[in-house]
């Protein structure tokens, strides 16, 4: 037979050698959720074998995230309840949850690459991702100077790339030009471009105590059956001068990310939600499935065309990559 594809499968070094695939731990970014307060490693119930972290703890999990070898972290603040209020103040507070742990941070190991979700929706009282108007819209262009106060309160505490995940237009542009004036003009923005509004994102809305008090984001994020306008996300977010951009969530959306990959020369991450993770992590705990099935599964993302992922697997992931999986 002229072609036999199972030659190429005959032994480990064979596959080795044709596969087109891997995942590099250089590709992983874990999210950290840092909350107010002394002495607290709690695990949040929405997200097995995730934790909130206070600062004072913070010490041993950059170490432990050392030496797995990831290099790369998403910081989440949660606040207080008592400092929420209407424009999430607390956000771009230089002192606040988020500023001090990334200072913390930066101080334990410099070299670990600090990145920080941009949004309000951790600090609002009513829990959405912007400026309220009297009727409950979320006013698209009274948010962005928000926004860009947000992203320049990170830079200042030295965050090294910032991420904004609100999905109101024209914020890359007008965060692009307040980092530029405060100097900041080498912080990249990886933008959440393409985000939609989906029910994964459930456990951590949980951990992040971020769920809107009434309605949905409906308004603001994407229609999960939309994949064309996906494309123009990822075009105005590209005319608007993003460093990265994103799409979210992963595990349903690999036709979305496959299409932005073909279209866009920028790196594109993939954020592998909340929902996904607690989804797989449960049946794993539970031994309906084997631990094979997180390496599979986030396979599919980079396979997709996704370079870099954003995931709570990137832990156990590092531990599989280290033992050549
Ligand atoms: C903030 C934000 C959310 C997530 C990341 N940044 C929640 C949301 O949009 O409601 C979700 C991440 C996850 O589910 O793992 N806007």
């Amino acid at each position: 037979m002229l072609r036999r594809p199972r030659r190429l499968r005959i032994n480990d070094a064979t596959r080795e050698l044709v596969r087109e695939t891997k995942i590099n731990i250089e590709d992983l970014i874990y999210p950290l959720f840092i909350v107010e307060g002394e002495n607290i490693k709690n695990e949040i119930s929405s997200l097995p074998d995730v934790y909130h972290f206070s600062l004072d703890m913070l010490d041993e999990e950059i170490k432990e995230i050392k030496d797995l070898g990831i290099k790369h972290i998403i910081l989440f603040g949660i606040p207080h309840d008592h400092e929420k209020d209407f424009c999430g103040s607390e956000a771009y507070n230089d002192n606040g949850i988020i500023q001090r742990a990334i200072r913390k941070i930066k101080e334990i190991d410099s070299d670990i690459n600090v990145i920080t979700d941009v949004c309000m929706c951790e600090y609002t009282s009513h829990g959405h991702c912007g400026i309220l108007t009297k009727g409950g819209y979320v006013d698209n262009d009274k948010t962005l100077e928000y926004l860009a106060n947000i992203a320049v309160s990170h830079a200042k505490a030295g965050a090294d790339m910032v991420a904004p995940s609100d999905m109101m237009d024209g914020r890359v542009k007008v965060i692009r030009k307040a980092l530029d004036k405060e100097g900041f003009f080498n912080v990249p923005i990886m933008s959440y471009s393409v985000k939609y509004a989906s029910t994964f994102y459930g456990p951590f809305r949980e951990a992040a105590n971020s769920a809107p008090s009434f309605g949905d984001r409906k308004t603001y994020q994407m229609d999960p059956a939309n994949s064309n306008e996906a494309l123009i996300e990822a075009e105005l977010d590209v005319l608007e001068g993003a460093d990265i951009l994103m799409v979210k969530p992963a595990l349903s959306y690999l036709d979305v990310i496959r299409r932005v990959k073909d279209n866009y020369n920028l790196p594109l991450a993939a954020y592998n939600v909340s929902g996904e993770y607690a989804m797989l992590k449960s049946a794993v705990k539970n031994g309906i499935l084997s631990e094979g099935a997180i390496y599979e599964s986030i396979l599919s993302i980079k396979r997709a065309g996704a370079d870099i992922i954003i995931t709570y697997f990137a832990k156990d992931l590092a531990k599989m990559i280290k033992d050549n999986k």
